[in-house]
C-alpha cells in the first residue's frame, strides 16, 4: 500500500476512535443528567463511530498495509448543558470531514484509486452526520431551556434511535 496514503488512513483511524470515545463520554453524561434518550443516541452513536474505525483498520490490513491501533486519550468528564454537547459534537464533525476530504486530496494526488473510491463512503456518512448534528442544535436552539421542551426533545430522539434499530433489525 502507498506509505503516504496507509499513514493517513491511520490517521483517520485515530480520529474515529477519538470521536467514539468522546461520543462515549457525552453518553455517559447524558445518563447521569436524567437525559436517557439522548444518552440511548450517544451510545448508538458511538457505537457506529468504532465501526468506523473497525473498517479503515480492515481495508488497511487487507490491502497489505499496516493498521496500528490508537491508546485511548481520556475524553471531558463534564459537560456545560446539552447545547453545548451537540455543539461540540458539530464541531467535532467539521473537523471530521475536513480531515476525510484532506484523505480524498491524498488519494487523488498518489494515484490511489482503490482507496479514493473506499473512502466515498465516509464523504457520504459525514454529509449525514453532519446534517444530522445541524438539525439536533437547531432544535436545541428553539427549546431555550424550557423543561417541557426538553423532557419532549429527548423523548423524541429515543423514540428516533428505537426505530433505527427497528429497521436495522429488519431483514432486506
Ligand atoms: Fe466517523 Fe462521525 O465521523
Amino acid at each position: 500500500m502507498n506509505p503516504r496514503v496507509e499513514k493517513a488512513l491511520n490517521e483517520q483511524v485515530i480520529k474515529e476512535s477519538s470521536s467514539s470515545q468522546f461520543y462515549l463520554a457525552m453518553a455517559s453524561w447524558s445518563e447521569n443528567n436524567g437525559l436517557n434518550g439522548t444518552s440511548k443516541f450517544l451510545y448508538t452513536h458511538s457505537d457506529e463511530e468504532r465501526f468506523h474505525m473497525l473498517k479503515l483498520i480492515k481495508f488497511i490490513n487487507e490491502r497489505g498495509g499496516k493498521a496500528v491501533i490508537p491508546g485511548i486519550a481520556q475524553p471531558p468528564v463534564e459537560f456545560d448543558n446539552l447545547e453545548r454537547v451537540f455543539e461540540l459534537l458539530l464541531e467535532h464533525e467539521l473537523a471530521v470531514t475536513a480531515s476525510i476530504n484532506n484523505l480524498v486530496d491524498i488519494c487523488l494526488q498518489e494515484k490511489d484509486y482503490t482507496t479514493h473510491n473506499f473512502v466515498q463512503w465516509y464523504v457520504s456518512e459525514q454529509l449525514e452526520e453532519e446534517a444530522l448534528a445541524r438539525s439536533i442544535l437547531d432544535k436545541l436552539r428553539l427549546i431555550g431551556g424550557d423543561k417541557g421542551g426538553m423532557y419532549m426533545f429527548d423523548r423524541d430522539l429515543e423514540a428516533a434511535v428505537n426505530l433505527s434499530a427497528k429497521i436495522a433489525s429488519q431483514p432486506a
